[in-house]
């Protein structure tokens, strides 16, 4: 088991494929459940890398280049990894966090054209040991999501896209194939969830997938000698 107690879960996917609405649904059912639970979110998560996040999401690192852009991901992802994810995990806890590594591995990796070795060595150091235990992709054609980001106003209260919505369909689509391609290469880790379902059929189908996750890590408690 990658982590010891509690349980981490990462979304991942395109813009407008309804993670946040998913991540708000799940976490009201594990609550009912009588589960701990974080809802956390990247870039950000942290006081540190929510400071960091307006940087990058304004567009002010883009004329720095991909490369410390993802650099700067990977600063903000360690210190919400030590000050909030690692520690909640100790606890016990299940954290359901909006994008994660594999978000730079897609974005900075795949369509940043930044060399592989480059991002594992930058994730070795961001995540320091802290992998999700199970990765939701919530998979939608790269048109439909764009539509529904654009008609939700494009993410960010100014209604302005963000730095990484403006770009065109095909590098969108080409995001979407990243990720298909990270399920497989990793099917213990990864579950690829169909977005164009309807939003109940989806929340069923993701908790679902939660579920046989917590199955082992709760068995053992069940099974342990009453506390004397
Ligand atoms: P956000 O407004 O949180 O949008 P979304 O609803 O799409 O998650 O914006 C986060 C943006 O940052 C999103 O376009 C993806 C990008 N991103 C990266 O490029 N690399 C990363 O490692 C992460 C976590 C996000």
């Amino acid at each position: 088991m990658l982590n010891e107690t509690g349980l981490f879960v990462s979304f991942e996917g395109g813009e407008g494929v309804g993670k946040s609405t998913q991540i708000r649904r799940l976490a009201e059912a594990l609550l009912r459940r009588g589960h701990d639970v974080l809802m956390t979110r990247e870039p950000g998560g942290s006081s540190g890398a929510e400071a960091v996040r307006h940087v990058l999401l304004s567009g002010a690192a883009e004329m720095f280049g991909t490369r410390m852009e993802a650099i700067l991901f990977a600063a903000a992802r360690n210190d919400h990894v030590e000050e909030r994810i690692r520690p909640a995990l100790h606890r016990g806890t299940i954290v359901l966090c909006d994008r994660f590594m594999d978000s730079s591995r897609v974005y900075q990796g795949v369509t940043g054209n930044l060399e592989p070795e480059f991002i594992e060595a930058l994730q070795r150091i961001a995540v320091n040991g802290v992998v999700p235990d199970c990765t939701v992709i919530l998979d939608l054609p790269a048109s439909v999501g764009l539509e529904r980001a654009r008609r939700r106003g494009a993410v960010e209260a100014t209604g302005e896209p963000d730095r990484f919505e403006k770009e065109e369909i095909e590098t969108h689509e080409k995001r979407r194939l990243a990720f298909l391609d990270i399920a497989a290469r990793e099917p213990e880790r990864c579950r690829v969830v169909d977005a164009m379902q309807g939003e109940a059929e989806i929340a069923a189908e993701i908790l679902a997938v939660v579920e046989t996750f917590l199955m082992p890590k709760l068995a053992p408690l069940a099974n342990a000698e009453p506390a004397r």
